[in-house]
């Protein structure tokens, strides 16, 4: 087991490891005195894998259990399932020491993080993800949110959650397709700042996916990413600088996310903006051929791909109406060598040209 400090305008744990997922309870009466009353969210894949058992565990301290469960899946992710969250601590009349549990994926956790945010004007908030995505990136940092018809993520808030609790035994569970998308994030973390990460993924990148079966192998990657991600938190919470560095591939993967009408996951469509960004960055010679063909031979050997058909043009006019966009200005995430990125500032004309440099279509 290992625990990774997180310090922000909330301070807490990120405790990693097998097993560990039966310390809800205790963690929970810990880290929010005075609780008496806490909602378990769930989707409809995780409320009989895991939700139920976490429910036992709170009852086990003498805490009232509520529940809400949702339909697994992004469609979910709307202004109506956070009401109809608030509705039931609402009527089961909680207050500012109860809290929220969340159980699940990235879904489950930006969804909860939003309800707690807003609930009585903020609640406190426990994540327990499921999903490698969920374990290294969406649960830990405070990003909550939810969908708009007009697009991803458009509303929510910067709110911590008060503990972390990621059991690797839950990897177990993960169809093939959900840890795949995961590696995205995990490869991410290599290619921005962890030569380390590389080096670890490299060295194991034979056996692909079957990683996923090599528990210590796998509490050591998630524990190094959850520790790069802690380090960007304490620099940068409110992602003015550093913290932007994280959406590498994410500025074009998430034209191609959407583009795709959500069919491809976002995993899937990261790495894709990843191995177009990477091409870009060569031909305009900000990055050197062999670092570029380690992180993509990297992405691939994980079974994820690097390119798409996505035109520079399509690709330039999606990026226009990404949250992100400050201005008229567009934040492009480069790596300039394995575990060095850097923010370049562009135009959407610049970011037009840089594409098309290293246009493959
Ligand atoms: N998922 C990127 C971030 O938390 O900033």
């Amino acid at each position: 087991m290992s625990v990774v400090s997180v310090k922000a305008s909330r301070d807490y744990k990120v405790t990693i490891g097998a097993g560990v997922i039966s310390q809800v309870g205790s963690i929970l009466k810990e880290v929010a005195p005075g609780i008496t009353k806490a909602l378990v969210v769930s989707d409809t894949n995780t409320k009989a894998l895991y939700a139920d058992k976490v429910k036992a565990l709170i009852e086990a301290e003498g805490i009232q259990v509520s529940e809400y469960t949702f339909e697994a899946g992004e469609q979910s992710k709307n202004i109506e399932t956070i009401a109809a969250m608030w509705g039931v601590m609402a009527k089961a009349g909680f207050t500012r020491t109860d809290a929220i549990v969340s159980v699940g994926g990235g879904v489950a956790g930006d969804m909860s993080g939003f309800a707690a945010a807003t609930f009585l004007r903020g609640i406190k908030v426990v994540q327990v993800p499921t999903s490698l995505l969920a374990m290294v990136d969406a649960c830990v940092g405070g990003k909550t949110g939810i969908d708009l018809k007009e697009g991803k993520n458009l509303a929510g808030a910067f709110h911590q959650p008060s503990a972390v609790i990621e059991d690797a035994d839950c990897l177990a569970t993960l169809p093939d397709e959900v840890f795949t998308e995961g590696m995205a994030e995990v490869i991410k973390y290599a290619c921005i700042m962890d030569t380390e990460l590389y080096d670890l993924l490299n060295a194991n990148s034979s056996r692909g996916i079957a990683i996923r079966e090599d528990s210590e192998l796998m509490d050591k990657i998630v524990t190094k990413c959850v520790a790069d991600k802690a380090y960007v938190i304490e620099v940068d919470e409110h992602d003015n600088g550093l913290r932007q560095t994280l959406n590498f591939g994410h500025t074009i993967g998430h034209v191609i996310e959407r583009n795709s009408n959500f069919t491809l996951a976002h995993g899937v469509s990261v790495a894709k903006g990843m191995g177009i960004i990477i091409d870009s960055a060569l031909a305009a010679g900000t990055l050197n051929a062999e670092d570029a063909v380690k992180m993509k031979n990297l992405i691939m050997a994980y079974g994820l791909p690097v390119t798409d058909p996505i035109t520079p043009e399509d690709a330039v006019s999606g990026a226009l109406n990404d949250k992100k966009k400050r201005g008229n200005t567009i934040s492009l995430i480069v790596v300039n060598n394995i575990g060095k990125a850097e923010i370049v500032k562009m135009t959407p004309d610049d970011l037009l040209v840089f594409l098309k440099g290293g246009s493959k279509v």
